[in-house]
């Protein structure tokens, strides 16, 4: 049994080995394999790996680290996607371009999000043909790499019968604060329901042991005017604060208004819990306003989750001395681990997944890629049917599903036009004229990475 990671210099891929290797007996894992295209960077990410594997959890999985795609995907079982396509000096520009016209600047929302989708959709059909070509032919693709939305789109579009599933741990995060903030300890016994496209979606009831815990959350939010419970402050932090750095992220700088804005949302719309994504597309305006055009969260990541790690693997190569924080991933290496549990043992689990739709939410396309709980077995997902959404989710959604529908066939027909058309449908975006600027910037710095557009 053979897991390929693929973007293997990733700041997650350590704490993704950890998931896996705990779980060695269900996955019957004899080897994991990481390839990237950036040997330097995974290089250095393979050493704390192999003390994962070697030191920490005395495994015995085979570690293998390759830049050659056949030897990375040769008879693997699956292939877990979490490259960052023009990494974060991308990112970066994804995000300052956007903020300097005045419009949202994200990893995956609005124009940022779309140049980033720009760059990704190649790259990740190059996996799903080399995945087709040298694993097994019963392999499945379980891919983290950003966009989702728009990558899911493209491989549906172009690669249709893929093995691939698309995942997003958002979802899982905010359950994890709902659990901490409610001070409930065993989370696995919380089961929502939950609809929308990928960082586009809102939880419709979520229940712990039966009960109905929607009231309680709601009343934990308005009381607190934030979704930011201090018990999970407190336990990231102490993570945090044993690598010496400046304590949880996820409490200041950017993230501070993701969580705020989960209380602004509900005092407008208090029937669901949204993701926190809807932020950007909701409150566009105000994102802007508090954003910092010269220090985005790409900064805040640089100087932080990356710096952590490449400090602490050059701290063990110097001492020998490992400090877990720096690479600690918690429910996202959890997630794509326990997904692949699923489809290996056929287990029927449900998991919330981006897939075609399929007539599961009635009222939008039969083939528009949304995120839904399904049940995984061997085959991939069941999506759970869903009732009809409400005409305001519906307008959003189908703008936002639109926008990507053109982007993606923008890009695979090199037309201006379309993506064009892309830019100016994005919610984030005030106007074409607006979106026009912004989309010439991006052509511009992405020369090296997106296709011609005519
Ligand atoms: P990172 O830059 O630390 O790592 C990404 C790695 O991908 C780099 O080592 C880079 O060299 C490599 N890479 C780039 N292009 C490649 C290619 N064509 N083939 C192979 N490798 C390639 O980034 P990160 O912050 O650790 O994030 C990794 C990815 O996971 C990003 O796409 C991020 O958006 C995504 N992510 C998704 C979710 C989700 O909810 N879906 C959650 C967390 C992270
Ligand atoms: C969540 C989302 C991911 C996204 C990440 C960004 O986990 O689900 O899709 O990549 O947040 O986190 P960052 O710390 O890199 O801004
Ligand atoms: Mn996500």
């Amino acid at each position: 049994m053979i897991i390929t990671i693929v973007g293997g210099g990733s700041t997650f891929t350590a704490g993704i080995v950890k998931s896996i290797a705990l779980r060695k007996a269900e996955l019957e894992v004899d080897e994991i394999r990481l390839f990237d295209i950036d040997k330097e960077r995974q290089d250095k990410v393979a050493v704390l790996v192999k003390w994962v594997l070697e030191e920490d959890l005395k495994s015995g999985i085979r570690l293998t680290v390759t830049y050659d795609p056949e030897a990375a995907y040769r008879d693997a079982d699956f292939v877990f996607a979490q490259m960052r396509v023009g990494k974060y000096a991308m990112r970066e520009k994804d995000e300052k371009i956007s903020l300097a016209h005045g419009c949202v600047g994200q990893e995956t929302c609005g124009c940022g999000g779309l140049a980033y989708g720009m760059r990704t959709i190649f790259p990740m059909i190059q996996v799903i043909d080399d995945a087709k070509k040298y694993a097994k032919p019963t392999h499945w693709i379980l891919n983290y790499s950003n966009p989702a939305a728009i990558v899911s789109e493209a491989c549906r579009k172009l690669r249709p019968d893929a093995r691939i599933i698309n995942i997003c741990d958002m979802p899982i995060a905010i359950i994890d604060v709902v659990a901490a903030a409610l001070e409930i300890k065993d989370k696995k016994e919380i089961v929502y329901d939950y609809y929308g496209l990928n960082h586009f979606g809102w939880f419709t009831s979520i229940e712990y042991r039966g009960e109905d815990i929607m009231g309680k959350l709601r009343d934990y939010i308005m009381e607190h005017q934030i979704l930011l419970p201090d018990a999970y402050v407190k336990s990231v932090g102490k993570i945090a604060q044993n690598s010496g750095t400046e304590g949880n992220r996820h409490a200041k700088g950017s993230w501070y208004y993701v969580w705020k804005g989960v209380y602004e949302i509900m005092q407008n719309f208090p029937d669901t819990l949204p993701n926190t994504y809807l932020n950007y597309y909701l409150q566009q305006k105000e994102f802007v306003e508090h954003s910092d055009p010269d220090h985005t969260r790409a900064n805040e990541v640089m100087e932080t989750r990356e710096k952590n790690l490449f400090e602490g693997i050059d701290h063990y190569l110097a001492t020998g001395e490992i400090d877990e924080s720096v690479f600690y991933a918690g429910s996202h290496g959890d997630w794509i681990a326990d997904l692949a549990i699923a489809l290996k043992n056929d287990t029927k689990a449900r998991f919330l997944v981006i897939t075609e739709n399929r007539g599961a939410i009635p009222n939008m396309p039969y083939d528009a890629m949304v995120e839904v709980p399904a049940y995984i077995g061997k085959n991939g997902p069941e999506v759970i049917a869903q009732n009809p959404i409400p005409l305001f989710q519906q307008g959003l959604m189908m703008q936002q599903l639109t926008c990507e529908k053109l982007l993606v066939e923008g890009c695979v027909e090199g037309s201006y036009r379309k993506v064009l058309e892309a830019f100016t449908l994005n919610k984030t975006v005030p106007s074409m004229k607006v979106a026009k600027e912004v989309l010439d910037d991006m052509i511009e710095a992405n020369k090296e990475y997106w296709p011609e557009l005519k």
